[in-house]
């Protein structure tokens, strides 16, 4: 079993992208900048915005973080994204989400310009994304395309089976695996809430994907040997043994079915630590402006 280093790949990435920026500035270009908007106080929410604005800095570019309190008024948001928009100094924005109920989430990202989108999010770098066409994609799908990448795993021809179908991993790493690139040409089976017998398909997996959020729901006996088992699940369960009070759990049960595995991510430390990385990656390229 080889255990699939998000960590250590990140680290590699994030190098990359800080000597290019280096090389940037050094033949008098401006670092690329990115703008995140946060609204409300969720502690998940605020962890992964500052460590998105910490990574910026680690990597030399700009960042601007805007904070709204919960109450913020959509018309608000909307106003602040269109400013941005106009905004030549910044190259990349995100909104962190869920955003409060109040807040259409859709109208939010369709308001953006799909220029600086560098989730990947907006509609037409859905579209693009699926037809081939120039596009970000989204962290965490990109992530898992990079670790397959770089670890070399043989996609083509096997059986993928993503389980979750959220706008922001399932689909579009669904697609993704589906497509004639490298990764890619996977068959592929999407599985979500109202799949009848889930483990019939799990067991069938070369390549099992798992974006849920719901802690070791994959156990050993769902899981085929010598399968690749990518866990993107992160959910922060109550632990007393820790300071914090809290560990990451992911969607897979580590513990038991990692011997059965060919490869396999940890959590933490597997698909989490690349989703920065490859934020990064997208506002790099929206910097060089390779998806106008
Ligand atoms: N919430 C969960 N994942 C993400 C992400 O990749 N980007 C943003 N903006 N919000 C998220």
């Amino acid at each position: 079993m080889i255990l699939l280093d998000g960590k250590k790949t990140s680290e590699a990435i994030q190098s990359e992208i800080a000597a290019e920026v280096a090389q940037i500035k050094a033949e008098g270009g401006k670092a690329p900048h990115l703008a995140a908007i946060l609204v409300g106080n969720d502690g998940g929410s605020m962890t992964y915005v500052n460590n998105k604005v910490l990574a910026c800095e680690r990597v030399g570019f700009e960042s601007t973080l805007i904070h709204y309190d919960t109450e913020v008024t959509e018309e608000e948001l909307l106003a602040k994204i269109k400013e941005i928009n106009q905004d030549d100094t910044v190259d990349g924005l995100i909104v962190q989400l869920p955003l409060p109920k109040h807040i259409n989430a859709n109208r939010v990202l369709e308001v953006m310009d799909y220029k600086k989108d560098v989730d990947g999010f907006h509609p037409v770098n859905v579209g693009h994304m699926v037809v081939g066409l120039p596009s970000y994609l989204p962290a965490t799908p990109y992530g898992i395309m990079e670790l397959l990448d770089r670890y070399k795993i043989e996609t083509k021809g096997k059986h993928c089976v993503v389980v979750g179908r959220s706008n922001i991993v399932g689909l579009p790493v669904s697609i993704l695996m589906s497509k004639c690139t490298f990764p890619g040409d996977a068959t592929v089976t999407i599985c979500h809430r109202h799949t009848v017998d889930l483990a019939s398909h799990t067991r069938q997996a070369d390549i099992l994907i798992v974006a849920v959020g719901q802690p070791l729901m994959i156990k050993a006996d769902m899981v085929k040997e010598g399968a690749v088992v990518i866990d993107v699940g992160t959910t922060r369960v109550p632990d007393a043994t820790r300071e914090r009070g809290w560990r990451l759990r992911g969607d897979v049960d580590f513990d038991n079915v990692a011997s059965k595995c060919s490869y396999i991510t940890p959590v933490p430390g597997g698909v989490g630590p690349l989703t920065i990385s490859m934020l990064l990656k997208n506002t790099l390229r929206a910097a060089k402006k390779e998806v106008h």
